[in-house]
């Protein structure tokens, strides 16, 4: 029977709709934009695939889709980041969600093939992968896909890969490359929900520890900055020039990984590049040693060079896999190398994912009306957006800001001595 969803276990809807219910509380910008969306219908007869982490604020993002007219299908942008719970919310409420906890590397991709079976006129990723698979094993829906968002900073470097190569067939906006998400959401929400993770998955004390963050872009600044207000030491490695001396001179210690590994007690990967943490270091690693990742894919950290490393390997707590080396040491990998934010924990606080979904729902407004005048490409989203995000976020946190007046308008748009 084609129930048009494929959850883990439908009878866990109404703990999931709490979940929901929770969350939109505080996403006061989406609910404002979700009345909009109520009365206006601006995605009326329109279906929108989207590729997202499936959690409450994802939830309530498909969910404001919903309002706004759109048939919604939904799968996993990570194969450990659903919750069963949520997802089968989603279900009861018409949502085609095609995800559970744990689907294999080819679940994940065949869930989703069949969230892109309903022939999407708009697609949502986050990663890039829904992207990337129409582009590569269903290019026969690519003429009816009117455009794509894409939520975070991998997906759009692939993106711009594709571009350069000529192989990029659909107008793409890059959510989030957009000042209400990557100043927010990158370095406060990853700032946040990465140690919330950590602490989650391992009840231990970050005070007093040497934390290691690797990567000093959006990401890495929130995780290093919420790492110094917890009382740790901090770390940075990187390998841009610019970005160590920010670092640096932010108060940091900067040094190579092959150093930062004898001293770390904690590591946390946030560079988006692959084999940041390989065996040279595992070898010289304190005993106890945590590492975590906070990238989009499980490439940071080498869980195949720990696996080869490791004589014996067990699970000692449920997001906290233990890898015993034959010298004795004890290595603790969190969350399988995935996201730590969202496997070991619930993501980004909803206050910042308001924004980043707000973004996302008024891009698949934005590409509805004008998406057909779009070149395929990578696209930025009108500043007018981006502020009106920002207009709303501060009404709904009782502040106020000032304007200027026609003589300041005046004064900084001439030039003339
Ligand atoms: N919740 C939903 N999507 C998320 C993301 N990309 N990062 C963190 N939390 C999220």
């Amino acid at each position: 029977m084609d129930t048009g969803y494929r959850v883990r276990d439908i009878s866990l809807a109404p703990s999931g709709a709490e979940k929901i219910n929770w969350v939109s509380r505080f996403m006061p910008v989406l609910r404002r934009i979700g009345e909009r969306f109520r009365e206006e219908r601006p995605l009326e007869g329109l279906k929108v695939a989207a590729c997202l982490h499936v959690e409450m604020k994802t939830a309530f993002l498909a969910l404001t889709l919903q309002q706004a007219g759109a048939e919604v299908s939904l799968a996993a942008s990570n194969p450990l980041t659903t919750q069963d719970d949520v997802a089968a919310a989603l279900a009861e409420e018409g949502v085609r969600v095609f995800a559970w906890r744990g689907e294999t590397d080819e679940e994940y991709f065949e869930n989703i093939d069949r969230a892109l079976d309903v022939r999407p006129d708009l697609v949502i990723d986050d990663g890039a992968d829904m992207i990337a698979r129409l582009h590569s094993h269903r290019t026969e829906l690519l003429d009816g896909v009117v455009g794509a968002t894409e939520e975070t900073t991998t997906g759009v470097i692939r993106l711009r890969a594709m571009e350069r190569e000529g192989a990029l067939r659909i107008p793409v906006v890059a959510v989030n490359d957009a000042l209400c998400k990557y100043l927010f959401d990158n370095r406060y929400g990853t700032g946040q929900s990465t140690w919330d993770g950590i602490m989650r998955a391992t009840n231990l004390l970050i005070a007093g520890k040497s934390v290691v963050v690797a990567g000093y872009g959006w990401v890495g600044r929130g995780i290093a900055m919420r790492a110094r207000g917890l009382g740790a030491r901090v770390i940075v490695t990187e390998v841009d020039p610019i970005r160590a001396l920010e670092a640096a001179m932010d108060g940091f210690e900067v040094m190579p990984m092959s150093e930062a590994a004898r001293v770390g007690d904690i590591f946390v990967t946030a560079t988006g590049d692959v084999d940041v943490i390989t065996a040279e270091h595992f070898r010289v690693m304190k005993d106890g040693a945590i590492l975590a990742n906070a990238g989009h894919f499980n490439v940071e950290v080498s869980v195949e060079d720990l696996e080869s490393a490791a004589a014996r390997k067990r699970r000692v707590r449920p997001c906290v896999t233990e890898y015993e080396m034959s010298d004795g040491r004890r290595l603790y990998l969190l969350g399988e190398g995935r996201l730590v934010n969202l496997v070991c924990a619930d993501g980004h606080p909803a206050e910042i994912m308001d924004m980043s979904f707000s973004l996302q729902a008024l891009a698949v407004e934005y590409l509805a009306r004008r998406g057909r005048d779009l070149n395929p490409g990578v696209h930025l989203l009108p500043r007018e957006i981006d502020e009106r995000v920002a207009r709303i976020k501060l009404e709904s946190m009782g502040i106020r800001i000032d304007e200027l007046t026609e003589e300041q308008r005046r004064y900084i748009e001439s030039w003339k001595l």
